[in-house]
């Protein structure tokens, strides 16, 4: 009696996945499709617009790398040559009207001030990069410090 009991008990735990995914089979949950059926075949959308209006823009906290407001298609930036470098160099800087890269970047790791950009800061793109016209594909509750001590002050 009691093992038939048992056997219930488990045939009924061991069932229960398939019942459960049984009355999900109903509603099914919709696979992310974007805005066309995956079947239709439709034009890509076109590719966002590079924004290069050589507009300075606000950097979000003080030590943010500041975006780059230009163009940088097709700009070599490799072992042999860094264009980024032809126009932003201390010694470039004057006849291209660019801003000089900071002292940050002729700083080794112990601060110590070199010659020439430092390695570590050679591969300009790993921390600044251009923007585009791309809608955020989802929201952002980033608030600056301003707005932060403002809050607090304001006891919003
Ligand atoms: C032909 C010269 C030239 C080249 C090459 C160039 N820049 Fe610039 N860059 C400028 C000038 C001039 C400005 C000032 C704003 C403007 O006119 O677009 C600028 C602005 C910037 C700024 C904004 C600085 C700030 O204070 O907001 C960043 C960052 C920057 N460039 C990074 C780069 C990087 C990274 C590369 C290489 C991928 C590069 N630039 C290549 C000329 C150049
Ligand atoms: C490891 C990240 C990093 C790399 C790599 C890097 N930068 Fe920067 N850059 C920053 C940060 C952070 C700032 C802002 C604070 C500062 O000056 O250090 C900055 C500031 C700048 C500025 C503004 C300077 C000013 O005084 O307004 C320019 C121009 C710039 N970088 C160009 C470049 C170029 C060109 C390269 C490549 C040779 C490069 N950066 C590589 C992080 C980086």
């Amino acid at each position: 009696m009691k093992i038939r009991i048992l056997l219930a008990a488990f045939a009924l735990v061991a069932a229960l996945p398939v019942l459960v995914a049984g009355a999900g089979a109903a509603d099914a949950p919709k696979l992310p499709s974007g805005p066309h059926p995956m079947v239709q075949d439709v034009p890509a959308d076109p590719m966002p617009r590079e924004i290069v209006d050589d507009v300075k823009r606000t950097r979000n906290y003080a030590d943010q790398p500041p975006l780059i407001p230009h163009a940088i298609r097709d700009y070599q930036l490799d072992l042999n040559v860094n264009k980024c470098l032809t126009c932003h160099d201390r010694k470039n800087s004057e006849g291209a009207q660019a801003p000089m890269i900071s002292i940050t970047h002729f700083q080794d790791r112990d601060g110590q001030a070199l010659g020439a950009v430092s390695p570590r800061r050679y591969f300009c793109t790993q921390c600044h990069v251009p923007q585009t016209d791309a809608r955020p594909i989802t929201g952002n509750m980033f608030k600056d410090i301003d707005t932060v001590l403002r809050g607090k002050e304001g006891g919003k």
